[in-house]
């Protein structure tokens, strides 16, 4: 019997991480949101591609829950994506009201899946999903942190010309202004690269990964990014699935970790089939350990807003 995994939200991101997973052929899809076709044509249309593609899972569109029972794993991507000049944290009391119901309505039907968190203010939607599905925290993770990464690595390899798969890099944080670029273990084919650039140029392609998400926001003017989102979350959905134990930048409840506790920040885990199975830690620099530190603080400022007015 194939997985199954849920999917709420057919917007960009939903939609097309829908079809990535689709695609692979690796679970049967239900596709969910609230607005009545949407989720069915997009799925019925993603279902017709399967002869061409060769693909024999399923894809189910709806405007209920009824047909999420029994998934294991729930990837929330409902919500509002952001316009020009509006931050992520513009989305939060909206998005705040949009991810309990849709956690409530999933886990109730669901209680042994995995949460995969994708809407904004990704950090604390993550914390407020934790809270209203009562699930141990290790079955609810954010996805932020592998987009943060890919990005980098993307920018580094077109500055040096070469393979995105020779840069290893690692983003860690609240996915937001204050995420925090590992630059001193940042290497192209093991050299570091402050060898291979100067500080200033390191400095502007920090700066433009972490303006990465405005800057598709500013081109595309009616919506933010998806293509480099979904295929994140296929990524996490395929290591959870097959249990490939990865090491991943994701966000994850920490409980002391890198000095942190009771909140949800990117950090490296290893993802398999408990999905967290282990916060992966490693030695920050006093500067990274500090810049992580101030990049939870502005966690902590959206999660005292969501406190008060709930
Ligand atoms: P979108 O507007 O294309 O899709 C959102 C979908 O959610 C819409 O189809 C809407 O009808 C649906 N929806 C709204 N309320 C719902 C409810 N109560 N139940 C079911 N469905 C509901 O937006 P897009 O681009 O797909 O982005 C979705 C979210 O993901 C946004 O909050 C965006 O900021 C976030 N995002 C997060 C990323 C990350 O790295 N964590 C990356 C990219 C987007
Ligand atoms: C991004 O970084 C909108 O959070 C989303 O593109």
């Amino acid at each position: 019997m194939r997985r199954k995994v849920t999917i709420v939200g057919a917007g960009n991101v939903g939609a097309t991480a829908a079809q990535r997973l689709f695609d692979r052929g690796l679970a049967d899809i239900v596709l969910v949101d609230i607005v009545e076709g949407l989720p069915q044509g997009k799925a019925l249309d993603m279902l017709e591609a399967g002869p061409v593609i060769g693909t024999d899972s399923k894809i189910v569109g709806t405007n209920g829950y009824d047909e999420t029972e029994g998934s294991d794993i729930v990837v929330v991507t409902s919500g509002l994506p952001r316009k020009p000049g509006m931050s992520r944290d513009d989305l939060l009391l909206t998005n705040m009201k949009i991810v309990t119901i849709v956690v409530e309505e999933t886990v109730k039907r669901s209680p042994d899946c995995i949460l995969i968190i994708v809407t904004n203010p990704l950090d604390a939607m993550a914390q407020r999903a934790l809270e209203v599905s009562g699930l141990p925290s290790r079955r609810v993770v954010g996805m932020a942190g592998i987009l943060d990464t890919a990005r980098f690595r993307a920018f580094l390899a077109a500055e040096l010309d070469v393979s995105v798969e020779s840069v290893s890099a690692l983003v860690l944080g609240g996915h937001g202004d204050t995420m925090v670029p590992i630059v001193g273990g940042t290497t192209v084919g093991n050299t570091p690269i402050s060898k291979l650039l100067s500080a200033s140029r390191i400095e502007e392609i920090v700066q433009r990964t972490r303006d990465g998400g405005a800057e598709i926001v500013n081109l595309l003017k009616t919506g933010s990014a998806y293509y480099a989102p979904s295929a994140a979350i296929a990524q996490m959905v395929e290591a959870i699935l097959l249990d490939r134990r990865e090491i991943l930048p994701c966000t994850a409840y920490l409980k002391g970790e890198y000095g942190l506790k009771g909140i949800y920040v990117g950090v490296p885990v290893k993802l398999g089939a408990n999905g967290v199975e282990e916060i992966i830690e490693f030695d920050l620099t006093p500067d990274e350990a500090a810049q992580l530190k101030s990049s939870a603080a502005a966690v902590e400022e959206l999660l005292e807003v969501m406190k008060a007015s709930a």
